[in-house]
This record gives C-alpha cells, structure tokens and sequence, in this order.
C-alpha cells in the first residue's frame, strides 16, 4: 500500500492513546486530561476524562486568535432564494455571541437541551454554535420530519426551547415551519419555554409572544448593537455537545450523543487526513444540517479545522438545473465536495453527457467523496468521467459521526477496488463475524463490527438510554460495537458494505426506519396487518413500500384508503419517508413462528436469487405478493 496510510494505521493500532493525545494536541484545552482514555467511565470508557474545553471556542476563538479572523468561514449559497452570503471568522463570532446572548438572558445555559429546527440558512449554524458556546446541548430536527416526530424529540430530550424558522423552502413550495412547531409542542408532554423564531422574508410566522415566542432576529440585533460579548462556558470533555436522533428499529428514534473533546480531535484530524484539505481551502458537504453528515462536516469539521465551508440551500437538479453543483464549485472555488450518491445519480439523470458541467470551471476541485448510501459503481465512474478527479467512496454512520472505512486522500490515495469504500480508519479496528459471535474467514459475508473501544468522536451512548444502547448496539457481540450493517472485509483489507442487517433503508440518503412507517400504517382503522420494506430503485437507491392487509369487513375502495395511509406517513413522519407506494394483499408471508419474512420479500422486489425459508408457514403466499409486485410493476 502505498502513502502514509499503513504506517499512520499501525502507529494507532501500537499505541492508540498515544496517537489521539498527540492528535488533540492540535486544539485548546482550559484543562488537560486526567486520563486520554478512562475505561472505567461511560458504557465502554470515555475519552480525554477530566479534561475541560468548549467546541465554539475551538471552532471561532482559537481560528480568529490563529489570524484567521478575516477569513471567509461559512459561504451561504442558495439557489432556492437567489442569496449569496459570506461571512469571516470574525462575522460568525459576532452572530455567535449575540444568539448566545439571547439564549442566556432567557435563561438557557449549560445542559439545557435545544432543539434546532431550521433549514439551510446561517442562522441555523450560528445557533448550533451558539448552543455550543454556552455549554447548551443542541438538538437538531431535519426540516423534512413532521410535527409527530418533532415532538418526539422534544419530549425524550426534554428540550427547554426551540430554535426555529418561519419556514423552509422545497421546489415549488415554501413550507412554513411554525404550524408544525406549534402543533408538535401541542402534542408533547414537555413545553419548550421559548420559541425563538427567525423570520425569513419568504413567509412571516404568527408568533404567540404569550406561549412564549421570540423573534430571533430582532432579539438578536439588539446583542449586536449592544456588542454584548459572550465568553465560552468551559465543559467537560466528555459532556454532550450534541444529540442526533437517527431512525432506529422502533418508531422511537435513538439519541445519538456526541462529546465535546473526543468529537473536536477526530474531526479536526479527518480533514487533512481522509478529506485533504488544508486550513484556507474550501470544503462543501452538500447535505442538510438536519444528518450527521452535515454536523459533522458542513459545521463542525470545517470550523476545526480553519476551512471556509459551505452551506447550500438547494438540490443537486431543480434548482434550476443538473449544472448547480457545478456552478457552486466554480463560483467558490471549492476544492473538496461531498454528497450522497443519490445526488449524483439524480445529476446523471437529468445531464447524462455532463454538458453542464462544462460550462462551469471546475478545475479546482480535487476529489469527490460520497456515503450515505452504497455508492453504485456506474455512479462512480461517471463522476470520475465527468469531473476528472478521484471519486472516493466511505463508509459511515449517525453512530460513529466520522468515516469507518475510506480512501484517505490526506495520506495517500490507495488503489481503487470500485464496490468497496476501502480501508479501516485508525481508531476502528474492524472484523465481521457470523451469526454466532465467531469471526469468518476473508472474502466471507458477516456482520461488520468495531473492536471496543470506540474511539474519540463516536457517540458515547443513547440520550438517557445507556440500556438501550447496550442491548442494541453492544450486546449482542460482546466487546464489539454492532454496526448493522453485512458486508466483508477481502484480502486487501477493503471493507464491502452491503447491506442492512435490521429494518433501516436508505432512500436518497436519508436513513430511514421501515418499522417506523410500520407503525404509523397500522394506525390506521382498515389496516389488519402490515410490512413495509424498501425496494431498490434507480434514483434513490431504495424506496420504502407498504404491502397491507386489511380488516375483513373493509369494503371501501382501496384507492382511497391507499391516499389516506400515505397522507398518514406524511403527516406522522414527514415528506422525507417518501412513501408512496402501497398494495393490498390478502395475507403476509410468515414463517411458523408469526415472523414476517421480509427479506425475502425485498429479494423477491429486487429480482435477487432467494431461497426459499425453511420455516416458512405457507410457501404460496410468496406467489400473492409475487404477483402483486408484478401487478404494480414493482417486481425486477
Ligand atoms: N423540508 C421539507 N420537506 C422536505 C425536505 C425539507 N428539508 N427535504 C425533503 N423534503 C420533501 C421533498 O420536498 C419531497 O416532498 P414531495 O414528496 O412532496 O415531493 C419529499 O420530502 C421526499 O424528498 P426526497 O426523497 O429528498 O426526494 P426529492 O425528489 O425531493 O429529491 C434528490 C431527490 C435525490 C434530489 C434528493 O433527495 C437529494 O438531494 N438527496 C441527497 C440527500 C443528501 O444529501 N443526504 C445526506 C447524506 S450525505
Ligand atoms: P446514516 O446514519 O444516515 O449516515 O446511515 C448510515 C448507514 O448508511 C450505514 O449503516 C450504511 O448502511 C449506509 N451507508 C453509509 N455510507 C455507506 C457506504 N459508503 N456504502 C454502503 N453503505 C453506506
């Protein structure tokens, strides 16, 4: 292999201690640690214990102190509005402390949790830091997600405000926030003290001042008219900078809680090492603050590591064209992009000759890299065609909020194998195991695990749910973290990752619970039964689909019902489960045990090779929901 990987690999296998103290040497303490890594402390040890420091300050303070103040730090691009916005190191300082302001003089400080829900706009990423500045644990809720979900959230953190917007933008719609804010703080059990509001020009909010609404930007001006000045409240390393819920199994998403210390030091070192880049040069993660991704590298990552980044506000096609990605490259000169592949197949669609891309200079990019999603191997050549740069798969999750497996451009580019997203990153000593807990020889399918412990920047547990997090995520192999993904390691040591071991789906890089949309369906009245799977799917890599059974005595027209139950997902999820496609069928395949065979009916979808369960109760219900798919043209 050739670069620096193996030997920087090896140097964390030898001494992984060693090697993230001398990683953290790069960012400010207000107290060293006791110890690097404590593993009596936590669910599996936590690191830099004892150790005091703020992410704001790492992110803002230390840039400006380092002479970066004038530097541009955040590039607000939206096509959606026509805006284009830049603001240095200095300039988000002074948004920071004066949201913070705002915060503390309603009371809000070290601990409170905050839910964020905002879309693509400064404000958003000025409020996460804000929160992070005054030890406030921030939350922050995906604009596509419904007001049942929202609530949800707001009752398992126990938030005690919310920071929101009048509205987000989609294609053809604005979508106001506030009626969905409103009607989810009716619905929880906790009542947020405040929310804090920020009016966009696109739709003003009604605000209820006597439930506690404030009108975040006019609170705001007042700070920064005052210059009112907020210092950064020293926390623990090891308190939560964050939570992010992610789909589970369950319709009860699972708080992902990140750290302060061991986050700051992972994500400052992939910037350089995995990404390549340098601190001055411009990354843009094209995702959402809404998902990992975007805490991770479209605000945290970046700021760390003295990048300008950039937060876009707009789809890869329809805003106006398959050629915005390419625009944004040029206009900002960015030199690293990262995006799911969904974005690119959809950029494919629409421009399969890469004309638009030829019409923006974007010689300064170095590489392309994607995840969220299995990356399809046409997808990546076409990009590589298409834009003359390495295209660079990696393997990551909510849970572990930096990349498992990659191609590390910072160290040196290994040979391509196109299907995999490479090798392990230091800190994650990666193995797969069978069923039973036993390790399977190279080139084998298994479950892909992480040797404990984790290392810094992986979610530490689930918000007040270390139980929950244990039995899910710990248990079931013992000293390893359970991904849930299947896949292989070959002799190389490149990682494939295949498939889901548990219901979640990904569709257009958005990760999703199949068992949630189960729930919602069987809410309603007609429903008896119901699986829901996800089917592959050319654009977005998979799309959920809900076969139902339904009550004996039902004899409306299906139709109808079919509009009600996909309007239900819609209302309790949100748009983003995209669900769309429902059947009715008269019974669901199950083995004796009552277990419904789902796998093999997304084989079945998919066209794959399946064999038929030994357990299966009654075989002829696989040529029902055979024929059914084909009915609706969803068989392969
Ligand atoms: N607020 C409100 N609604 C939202 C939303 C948001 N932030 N994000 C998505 N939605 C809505 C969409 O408008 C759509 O609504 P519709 O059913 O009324 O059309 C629905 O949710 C489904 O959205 P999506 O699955 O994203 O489909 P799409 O057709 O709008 O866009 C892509 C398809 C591929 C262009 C888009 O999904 C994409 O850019 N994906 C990349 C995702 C990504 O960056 N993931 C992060 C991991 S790196
Ligand atoms: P999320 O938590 O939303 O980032 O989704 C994480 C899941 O997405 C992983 O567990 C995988 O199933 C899938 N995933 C992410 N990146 C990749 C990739 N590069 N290749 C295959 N699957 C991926």
């Amino acid at each position: 292999m050739q670069g620096k990987y193996l030997e920087t690999y090896q140097s964390w296998m030898g001494d992984p201690e060693g090697f993230w103290k001398a990683q953290a040497e790069r960012l400010d303490w207000f107290k060293p640690a006791d110890k690097v890594f404590d593993a009596e402390a936590g669910v599996y040890g936590r690191w830099f214990a004892g150790a005091e420091t703020n992410t704001c300050h790492n992110c803002l303070d230390r840039q400006i102190a380092a002479g970066r103040g004038t530097q541009k730090a955040i590039i607000y691009d939206s096509p959606m509005t026509g805006a284009k916005q830049s603001f240095t190191y200095d300039e988000v300082l002074t948004e920071v402390q004066a949201v913070a302001a705002v915060l503390k003089n309603h009371g809000i400080g070290k601990g409170d949790r905050v839910i964020i829900y905002m879309p693509m706009i400064p404000e958003a990423v000025f409020s996460m830091l804000a929160c992070a500045r005054i030890g406030a644990i921030h939350s922050v809720v995906f604009g596509g997600f419904a007001a049942h979900e929202l609530a949800i959230r707001i009752d398992d953190c126990n938030a005690k405000a919310v920071i929101s917007a009048s509205c987000g933008l989609e294609p053809g719609r604005v979508v106001p926030y506030k009626p969905l804010l409103d009607h989810a703080i009716d619905m929880a059990q906790v009542k947020p003290e405040y929310s804090f509001v920020f009016q966009r020009d696109q739709h003003h909010a009604a605000l209820r001042y006597e439930h506690g609404d404030v009108d975040l930007a006019k609170a705001v001006e007042v700070e920064k008219v005052n210059g009112t000045q907020v210092a950064c409240e020293p926390v623990a390393a090891t308190d939560p900078l964050y939570i992010l819920y992610t789909s589970g199994t369950t319709g009860q998403p699972k708080g992902v809680v990140r750290d302060n210390g061991g986050h700051m030091v992972a994500l400052a070192w992939t910037m350089e090492n995995i990404y390549g880049v340098k601190p001055g040069e411009v990354f843009w993660a094209a995702s959402d603050i809404g998902w990992v991704v975007g805490h991770s590298y479209i605000v945290y990552g970046p700021l760390l590591a003295g990048n300008t980044t950039i937060l876009f506000e707009g789809k890869p096609v329809g805003t106006p064209d398959a050629g915005t990605f390419w625009r944004v490259v040029a206009d900002h000169d960015v030199k690293v992009l990262f995006t799911a592949p969904t974005a690119f197949r959809a950029i494919r669609r629409d421009d399969p000759d890469g004309e638009f891309a030829r019409k923006h200079d974007t010689s300064g990019l170095r590489a392309l890299f994607l995840a969220g999603e299995r990356a399809d191997t046409e997808t990546i050549k076409w990009a590589e065609k298409i834009l003359d740069v390495p295209v660079i798969d990696h393997w990551w999750q909510t849970e572990t909020g930096w990349p498992v497996a990659a191609n590390p451009a910072g160290l040196g580019l290994l040979p391509v194998k196109y299907g995999s997203p490479a090798v392990a990153m230091p800190g994650y000593a990666i193995d797969v195991l069978d069923d039973a807990g036993h390790p399977v020889p190279r080139g084998t399918l298994g479950n892909i695990v992480v040797k404990l412990p984790l290392p810094p920047g992986c979610l530490v547990t689930f918000w007040n749910a270390d139980e929950r997090f244990r039995s899910s995520c710990l248990e079931e192999f013992p000293g390893y973290y359970k991904t849930a993904d299947a896949g292989l390691v070959d002799e190389d040591g490149y990682v494939y990752v295949m498939a889901r071991t548990d219901d979640i789906i990904n569709c257009a890089g958005h990760r999703l619970s199949t068992g949630a949309m189960e729930e919602v369906c069987a809410m309603h009245p007609d429903v008896a039964e119901c699986a829901v799977i996800g089917i592959a799917d050319e654009l977005k890599g998979q799309i959920p689909c809900g076969f139902l059974v339904l009550k004996h005595n039902v004899n409306r027209d299906f139709k109808v019902i079919e509009r009600e139950i996909v309007q239900l997902v819609r209302d309790e999820i949100g748009p983003v489960a995209a669900f769309k496609n429902v059947m009715k069928v008269e019974r669901l395949p199950k083995t004796r045990s009552g277990k419904i065979l789902r796998g093999t009916m997304q084989k079945i979808a998919d066209g794959m090779p399946w064999k038929m369960p030994a357990t299966i109760d009654d075989p002829a219900i696989l040529d029902e929901i055979t024929v059914v798919l084909k009915q609706h043209g969803m068989a392969k």
